[in-house]
C-alpha cells in the first residue's frame, strides 16, 4: 500500500495513483464535455491522483464513436476547451493524458454512420453491462439496437484513420496534455486488428504483422516526442470477457516488443483482476508485458486491497490505475492514506450519478 504514495520519477508523478479512463457519456452531441464532467476530472485532480487518463475520445464523428454523448477530440473547438481545463488540472501537480479511440466493430448505426473493422465479422454474442441481453438479442446499452456486421476496412480507410489519430495527437499537444494513450484494448478497432480472432486478413494489415498499431505509434511518436505515449492493451474484449489468452491468436510479446521499439513509453495493462492469473493462464497480463519490456507499466482491474497491490508491484508494475473505485470515491487517495473505510462491494448500476 505504501508503494502507492511514492513518487514516480521516470514520469515525474507525485504518486502512483492513476485514474483509469472511463467513458461517462456526459458530453453533448459534438463530444464537448458538460460542466458535470469538467468537475468530475477537476475534483479527482484536487483530491490527489498523480495521473489522470481522460476517457476514450473518438478521433472522428463518423465511424469512431462507440457511445452516445461520448467524448470526442478532433477539432480546434475541442482543443480550445481542453486547454482551459488542463490548466486547472495541472495546478494540482497532476499529470493528464487523453485516451484516443476508435470503436471499430463495437458500435451501432444510431451512433456511428459506418461500422468499420479489419474483417467483416459480427461481434461475439456475449452480453455484458455495455451489451445487455434485451428481448433475446445482444444490444447496445444506450440505443437498445443490435450490433450489425461491420464493413471490411480498406487500406485507404485505414490510412485516413491513422491521419485522424495523428491530427488528434497534434491537438492534444497544443492543448497542453502531458501525452496521449492509444486505446488498443477491449476489442475496439486497434485491438481487433491485432487478434486473429477478429482479423482474418491476408494483406499487410493481417493480425500478426501489427502494421496498424506500428504505423499508429510511429505517427503519434513523431508528434508526442518525449511526452507520455501510452498504449492500453487487454486480453479481454467488451464482447468476449472470458477469452483465453493464446499467443497463437494474439502474440502480445511480439506486439509489445515492436511498440517498445517504435516509442511507446507506457504500457497500460487492463486486466479483469490485476495480479491474478485467469482462465488457465500461467501469467497475468502485467507479467506477460513485463517479460519483454523495461518501460513503465500501469496495471488496472479490480484492484481493491493492499495485499493485491503489493503483488502487482512485485510482478513488475510501476503504477496502479483505479477505475470504478475512483468514480465512486473521488477522494480515494486520501481514503487509502487515512485508512478510511472503502466499501469494496459497491455496485455501479447507477454509475452515471457519480460526480
Ligand atoms: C463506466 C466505465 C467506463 C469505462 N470506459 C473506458 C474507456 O473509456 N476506456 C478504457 O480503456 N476503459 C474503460 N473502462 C474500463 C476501465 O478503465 C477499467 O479497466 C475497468 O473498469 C476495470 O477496472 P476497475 O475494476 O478498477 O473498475 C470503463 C469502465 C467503466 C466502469
Amino acid at each position: 500500500m505504501k508503494g502507492l504514495f511514492k513518487n514516480y520519477k521516470r514520469l515525474n508523478l507525485k504518486n502512483r495513483f492513476v485514474m483509469a479512463p472511463m467513458t461517462r457519456c456526459l458530453c453533448d452531441r459534438k463530444g464537448m464535455p458538460s460542466r458535470k464532467l469538467e468537475n468530475y476530472y477537476l475534483r479527482r485532480a484536487r483530491l490527489g491522483f498523480g495521473l489522470i487518463v481522460v476517457e476514450s475520445a473518438a478521433v472522428n464523428p463518423y465511424d469512431a464513436m462507440g457511445y452516445m454523448n461520448g467524448l470526442q477530440f478532433h477539432s480546434k473547438k475541442h482543443l480550445k476547451y481542453w486547454k482551459g481545463l488542463i490548466k486547472k488540472i495541472k495546478k494540482n501537480r497532476t499529470k493528464v493524458i487523453i485516451q484516443l479511440f476508435h470503436a471499430g466493430r463495437l458500435t451501432v448505426k444510431k451512433i456511428s454512420k459506418t461500422t468499420l473493422a479489419p474483417s467483416s465479422l459480427k461481434p461475439f454474442n456475449q452480453s455484458s453491462f455495455w451489451r445487455p441481453n434485451y428481448k433475446n438479442s445482444i444490444v447496445h446499452f444506450q440505443t437498445k439496437t443490435k450490433f450489425g456486421k461491420p464493413k471490411k476496412i480498406s487500406i485507404n480507410q485505414a490510412d485516413t484513420i491513422l491521419n485522424q489519430f495523428e491530427k488528434s495527437c497534434e491537438y492534444a499537444m497544443q492543448a497542453g496534455f502531458d501525452g496521449v494513450e492509444i486505446h488498443g484494448a477491449h476489442g475496439y478497432l486497434i485491438h481487433s486488428f491485432n487478434s486473429k480472432e477478429t482479423n482474418k486478413r491476408l494483406d499487410k494489415l493481417k493480425a500478426h504483422n501489427f502494421q496498424f498499431s506500428i504505423d499508429l505509434v510511429k505517427r503519434c511518436k513523431k508528434i508526442i516526442k518525449d511526452k507520455i505515449l501510452s498504449y492500453r492493451l487487454s486480453i479481454h474484449m467488451v464482447d468476449n470477457s472470458y477469452i483465453k489468452y493464446s499467443s497463437r491468436n494474439y502474440d502480445i510479446p511480439k506486439l509489445v516488443r515492436k511498440l517498445d521499439q517504435y516509442g511507446v513509453n507506457v504500457f497500460h495493462c487492463s486486466e479483469l483482476k490485476a495480479g491474478t492469473e485467469l482462465f488457465d493462464s500461467k501469467k497475468t497480463l502485467t507479467q506477460i508485458v513485463r517479460a519483454v519490456t523495461k518501460k513503465t507499466i500501469i496495471s488496472c482491474g479490480n484492484v481493491l486491497e493492499g495485499k493485491q497491490i503489493k503483488k502487482i508491484f512485485k510482478l513488475g508494475s510501476n503504477l496502479i490505475a483505479f477505475g470504478r473505485m475512483s468514480m465512486v470515491y473521488p477522494d480515494l487517495v486520501l481514503r487509502f492514506k487515512n485508512k478510511k473505510k472503502i466499501n469494496k462491494r459497491f455496485t455501479y448500476d447507477k454509475w452515471q450519478k457519480y460526480n
